[in-house]
């Protein structure tokens, strides 16, 4: 197996949605079918333990994300896509990697110093209060992940930038005292991947609790697309497309002649009803082969399981040479 150009993982917390398809998923389908590419896909189990600590949500999550992504048609035989808690050699490089990482590296970490600010605000004894080290080390997690297949480009959020700038800092670390074994990664943040805004027009999000997920019943699905926030103009009333959440939800599910034509119909005046209901039916329709296949999938989660197994043994072709070099690099060798 090569390394990876492109690698990127997704934390099992929560159910997928909207915001993540058009996100996330969609580029990634896209990518995973280059036959000229070598990327790879992976599920953040280890990840998803810092914020949720209940066994059946970790699993339920993992179980929806994996067969989402497969069910909007990932090439799981041209990409590699794996469960990271198959990748033994993630967490031995972890802890490799957290010896040469400087602490005061990690208190720099936004996430880190969210929590820390929290606490300050709420005027608790100690700053740290709640944090676990989970929490502070998962920027060393993250670039295990990433060196641990030598990727060369990471597409992420934008939240995710400073990781990467973290996981160049700590793979020169490496180089510099022992070897020059790993390529310091690139973050890719794609400006052209669409952020979705969620039913109350803030960014779809789980934390926001505004999400609408993928793979619903119809009948919750349409509801879900019935709550849009939208403003008070009459049925008749000419429109803006701007800053319209139904629009640009509809825009990001649509070909180009499909949003001009929704634009001169926001433009004449469309209900919000008729705008609500047309939408409905446009995602509805997109998502209706997903769906089966999805439906299919969650009811044979052992067909789920046996594509991440061959995901697994394809990453492992080059984590475990790769852990190997590192081991004799770093002098944990056999000793004749
Ligand atoms: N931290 C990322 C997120 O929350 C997920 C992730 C884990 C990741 N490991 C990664 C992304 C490695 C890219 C590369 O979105």
């Amino acid at each position: 197996m090569k390394n990876a150009d492109f690698l990127t993982g997704i934390t099992t917390s929560g159910t997928p949605h909207l915001g993540n398809y058009v996100g996330a998923i969609r580029p990634a389908v896209e990518s995973s079918k280059n036959p000229d590419l070598t990327s790879y896909y992976f599920l953040a189990d280890y990840h998803s333990l810092i914020k949720n600590h209940d066994p059946r949500l970790r699993k339920q999550s993992a179980l929806e994300i994996a067969a989402a992504w497969i069910a909007l048609g990932l090439d799981y035989d041209n990409c590699v896509f794996y469960r990271q808690s198959d990748i033994p050699e993630i967490p031995e490089l972890t802890w490799i990697l957290t010896s040469l990482t400087a602490k005061g590296l990690m208190n720099r970490a936004h996430a880190y110093k969210a929590s820390v600010a929290d606490n300050e605000q709420t005027q608790q004894k100690d700053p740290d209060k709640g944090i676990t080290m989970g929490l502070f080390s998962y920027p060393v997690l993250m670039a295990a992940d990433i060196l641990m297949f030598n990727a060369r480009k990471v597409p992420v959020g934008r939240d995710q930038v400073q990781h990467l700038e973290m996981t160049r800092d700590i793979a020169a670390r490496f180089n510099h005292i022992y070897k020059k074994l790993f390529i310091l990664p690139k973050v890719v943040v794609d400006e052209t991947s669409c952020v979705l805004s969620g039913l109350d027009g803030r960014k779809m999000s789980k934390s926001y609790n505004n999400f609408i997920p993928l793979f619903d019943t119809q009948k919750r699905f349409r509801k879900l697309i019935m709550k849009i926030k939208t403003n008070s103009l009459g049925p008749d009333e000419p429109k803006d497309t701007e800053n319209c959440t139904l629009f640009s939800i509809y825009k990001a599910f649509a070909t180009q002649s499909e949003t001009d034509i929704m634009a001169r119909r926001f433009k004449e005046g469309i209900a919000w009803g008729t705008m609500k209901q047309e939408l409905f039916e446009h995602i509805n329709e997109l998502l209706k082969a997903p769906r089966t296949e999805y439906d299919k999938l969650i009811k044979n989660p052992g067909d789920i399981d046996e594509i991440l197994r061959k995901g697994a043994l394809k990453a492992r072709e080059f984590s475990v040479p790769f852990l190997d070099k590192i081991r004799k690099t770093i002098g944990i060798q056999s000793l004749g």
